[in-house]
């Protein structure tokens, strides 16, 4: 199997909306009441959900002229709240066709389908055009993209000179093995988990320059534990719990989320 192809595997199960819709409706959410807030605890796929979207979105400072690129986007989450606090326009890629067409129907239930755009492919040749974006985002997505070089030229393409790049993920701060799952894989063949001195070279050859760099641990263990079980990684099969096995690596300082900041040059 491809890794493209094992990465939708893990991701991609059919009838997300409906589960979504199902799960909302048992908390007596529906029609006007879904909304970025209602939806975050299903629709944001990283440590720290919309808290953490919204920190990005302060710091990257947006405009409502602005015009952001969501590499990996999921569902969509942080691209309606990015659109929806900043009112710039939204343009997310991600390879998991089921995420893609969920997110579509959520743009048009939360009204957001004018300033967010999802579009199923790879960050590693993505569909858009050279110079179109203000500012990219990657939330947790380079840990299933071992080509950070490639992830690299790819933003620096898509960037207009002067535009900023906010990486998201969870990086490797200290020696020690991995213990498998994570909520972003099962076992270590899709798995590439990579250190800030590893984005910060792959950028830098690409042209891009570091602007600053923020480790997020404090605080991140006790939300990964606050996580639903129906997020986009949970395994039925009844093995261990990725999130938990997730916070216990922050704890011991082996993994970290960490932001990092870049700037493609004017
Ligand atoms: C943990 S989810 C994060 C989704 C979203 N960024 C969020 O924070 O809600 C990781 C996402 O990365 C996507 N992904 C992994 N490798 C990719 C690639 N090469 N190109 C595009 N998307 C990719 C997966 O399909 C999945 O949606």
């Amino acid at each position: 199997m491809s890794q493209d192809a094992a990465i939708e595997q893990h991701y991609g199960r059919p009838g997300l909306l409906d589960r979504i819709l199902k799960s909302l409706a048992k908390q007596g959410v529906d029609g006007n009441d879904i909304t970025i807030e209602t939806l975050a605890p299903l629709d944001e796929f990283h440590v720290g959900g919309l808290f953490a979207t919204r920190r990005i979105a302060s710091r990257l400072t947006l405009m409502p002229q602005d015009r952001l690129v969501d590499l990996g986007c999921g569902t969509g989450g942080p691209a309606r709240a990015i659109a929806d606090i900043s009112g710039c326009t939204v343009s997310g890629v991600d390879l998991t066709e089921e995420f893609v067409t969920t997110g579509r129907a959520l743009n048009d239930i939360t009204g957001l389908a004018e300033q967010v755009t999802l579009t199923q492919g790879s960050i590693l040749a993505l569909p858009l055009p050279d110079d179109a974006f203000s500012h990219a985002v990657m939330l947790h997505v380079g840990m299933n993209v071992a080509d950070k070089h490639g992830l690299m030229r790819e933003a620096f393409r898509v960037l207009q000179p002067g535009g900023r790049f906010c990486v998201y993920d969870m990086m490797q701060t200290s020696d020690g093995d991995l213990k498998f799952p994570f909520p972003w894989a099962s076992d270590a063949s899709f798995s590439a988990v990579a250190r800030p001195a590893d984005y910060i070279a792959a950028a830098i050859d690409a042209d891009l320059a570091l602007e600053a760099q923020h480790d997020e641990s404090a605080g991140a263990a006790s939300m990964l534990s606050a996580m639903p079980d129906s997020g986009p990684a949970n395994r039925p099969d009844g093995s261990a719990d990725p999130f938990h096995n997730l916070a216990q690596h922050i704890k011991t300082g082996l993994l970290a989320p960490t932001e990092i900041y870049f700037r493609k040059p004017r």
